[in-house]
């Protein structure tokens, strides 16, 4: 029987906790042990039973629900160096164990992938430096490492959606759905920027449910040179037909096509100069983190989180590490190592100013 540990890495999101409890319950279900990784890649650092805990069923009761991540999270520094990464190794190892589920965004998910395929080497030098025993060398010759994706950014590709992405959206569209009230009755325009890091999927969906005038994601950038007047025809339009109110949504993320950031506040100065309205900015923050697990993650989540124990259970050395995704509507294993070089190509379309690129890549997540 196996030891299994799951933590939670990176931004915290609504449905990581209905994810470790899913993780946690099927593992005893199935006679293993469960453990839980404190504090995300941090705990594999500091190790020992405080920060690699093992956990029974009544330890996760109430977490189905439950916004944010109880076993902490942590976006960690000394994880991205080789040193830090040994020490998690070691610590897995003392702590007996075998398999490791990691809910986690793009960068935590990438960072796992680079775990596994740095193991070999990492067990090796603990032999070498008799850190480890003959015995934990041999029992431990790999690591079962496995993915599912948590983020509110909904950024990972070969997912359709990532555990907390239906929440934060949701959030979104209730606090402009408040915001909407206040525009129309002072009629003002309101800019909101919200959150998706170099994602643009938060903004897109926000905007089309709650049809705001205009809508600026890093995928599709503006124009760096006319930006100011495409937006400002758009919305002048909808002001000449009557509308009292302005909803532009703004990705954290946004840029022109020369790869400028566009902020709230440019958009804000624009409207202002050119079209004479009384604007406002609201950025929404980490609100759009916060709050309970909306259905749909908490059924994600939960379903992943069995599908990942059955992952570690029938992997053999040579299965790919899994990442378990999402894809129209079925829960499916991706190899993790492909979702993660996925991801960068499309960072580095963007980077590259390859737009079109960028955007086939994300629609691909759909479509594939
Ligand atoms: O990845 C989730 C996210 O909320 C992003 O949308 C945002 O850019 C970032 O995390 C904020 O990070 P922090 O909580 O560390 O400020």
């Amino acid at each position: 029987k196996r030891n299994i540990a799951v933590m939670t890495s990176g931004g915290d999101a609504p449905g990581m906790n209905a994810n470790v409890r899913a993780v946690v319950r099927t593992a005893i279900y199935h006679g293993c042990k469960a453990f839980c990784v404190m504090e995300g890649y941090e705990g594999l650092i500091r190790g020992g039973p405080e920060f690699i805990r093992e956990m029974s069923w009544a330890d996760v009761r109430g977490f189905l629900s439950e916004g944010g991540t109880n076993i902490g999270t942590a976006r960690s520094k000394e994880f991205r160096e080789r040193k830090g990464r040994l020490l998690g190794c070691k610590h897995l190892i003392e702590a007996g164990i075998d398999a490791l589920i990691v809910c986690g965004g793009d960068g935590s998910l990438t960072g796992a992938d680079l775990f596994r395929a740095e193991w070999p080497s990492l067990i090796g030098e603990l032999k070498d430096t008799n850190q480890i025993t003959s015995e934990q060398f041999e029992k431990h010759k790999h690591l079962n490492i496995c993915g599912t994706v948590g983020s509110i950014d909904n950024d990972m590709a070969t997912t359709d959606a990532t555990i907390g992405c239906y929440s934060a959206l949701d959030r979104i569209v209730q606090a402009i759905d408040y915001i909407d009230a206040t525009a129309n009755s002072h009629s003002r325009a309101f800019v909101i920027e919200v959150m998706g890091r170099h994602c643009g999927w938060l903004a897109l969906m926000a905007g089309i449910s709650t049809s705001a005038d205009y809508i600026m994601i890093p995928e599709k950038p503006a124009s760096s040179k006319d930006w100011q007047v495409q937006m400002c025809d758009i919305v002048g339009k909808h002001r000449a037909k009557g509308k009292r109110k302005t909803i532009v949504i703004v990705a954290e993320g946004a840029i022109t096509n020369d790869l400028s950031p566009i902020s709230a506040e440019d958009v804000k100065n624009c409207l202002v100069d050119e079209l004479g309205l009384d604007t406002r900015v609201t950025t929404l923050g980490h609100v759009q983190r916060g709050g309970n697990a909306v259905s749909y993650d908490r059924w994600l989540a939960t379903l992943q989180g069995v599908e990942a124990v059955h992952a570690v259970l029938e992997c053999t050395p040579d299965t790919p590490s899994p990442l378990i995704a999402i894809e129209e509507n079925k829960i499916v294993r991706k190899p993790l190592v492909e979702a993660v070089e996925m991801t960068k190509k499309v960072a580095s379309a963007i980077e590259s100013k390859d737009f079109a690129k960028a955007m086939s890549l994300r629609d691909s997540e759909f479509t594939e």
